[in-house]
């Protein structure tokens, strides 16, 4: 596969537009119904940390991650992870993660949560919350909650309800 000159950055107030419309082409307007978007609304105060992918000046992807507090636990709430399909396959969606986790290890959270496929963010160090240990302002399938420890134990020692956080 041909290698891309991708960049990481922080998404700027000008990305605003395309990365709604590369979230609107992945999820549809079914997207403001999803966990992630209902907790960022949720976080408004929140500064959330955003990132975008570049292959020279055009946006290919883009990750979200929001501060939440689980319990009384600084962590963050990552989605929509989304990338341009004419790019998939090629680490895009890893190098955002990578990212993403970074600046949340940065902001000193003890974990990252989500809502999605097992499948893929196993392979990026996700596992599934164990059942019942963490509650969502909503429904969602406990197969696909997962997290990312960014404190040995956090999964273990951490339970409670999601708020947005500070
Ligand atoms: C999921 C997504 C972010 C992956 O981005 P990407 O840049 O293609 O990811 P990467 O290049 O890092 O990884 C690609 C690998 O993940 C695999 N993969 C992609 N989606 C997957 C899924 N849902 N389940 C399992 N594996 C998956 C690909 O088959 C590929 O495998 P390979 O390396 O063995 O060929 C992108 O496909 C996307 O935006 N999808 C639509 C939106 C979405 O579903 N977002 C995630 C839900 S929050």
């Amino acid at each position: 596969m041909t290698q891309l000159d991708v960049t990481i950055e922080p998404q700027s107030a000008a990305d605003e537009a395309a990365v709604d419309r590369l979230q609107a082409r992945a999820f549809g307007p079914g997207r403001f119904a999803r966990t992630a978007f209902r907790i960022r609304e949720q976080a408004q105060h929140a500064e959330s940390l955003a990132f975008v992918a570049r292959v020279g000046s055009l946006m290919v992807g883009s990750v979200q991650l929001t501060p939440i507090r689980i319990d009384a636990h600084p962590a963050f709430m990552l989605g929509p992870l989304v990338v341009d399909p004419a790019f998939e396959g090629r680490g895009i969606g890893r190098a955002l993660l990578e990212r993403g986790a970074l600046a949340a290890r940065a902001a000193r959270g003890d974990l990252i949560l989500l809502v999605g496929d097992e499948a893929y963010y196993s392979r990026h160090g996700y596992r599934r919350v164990p059942p019942g240990r963490i509650r969502l302002p909503g429904p969602v399938d406990p197969a696909r909650l997962l997290a990312l420890e960014l404190q040995p134990g956090a999964l273990e020692r951490i339970t409670g309800a999601v708020r947005g956080g500070d």
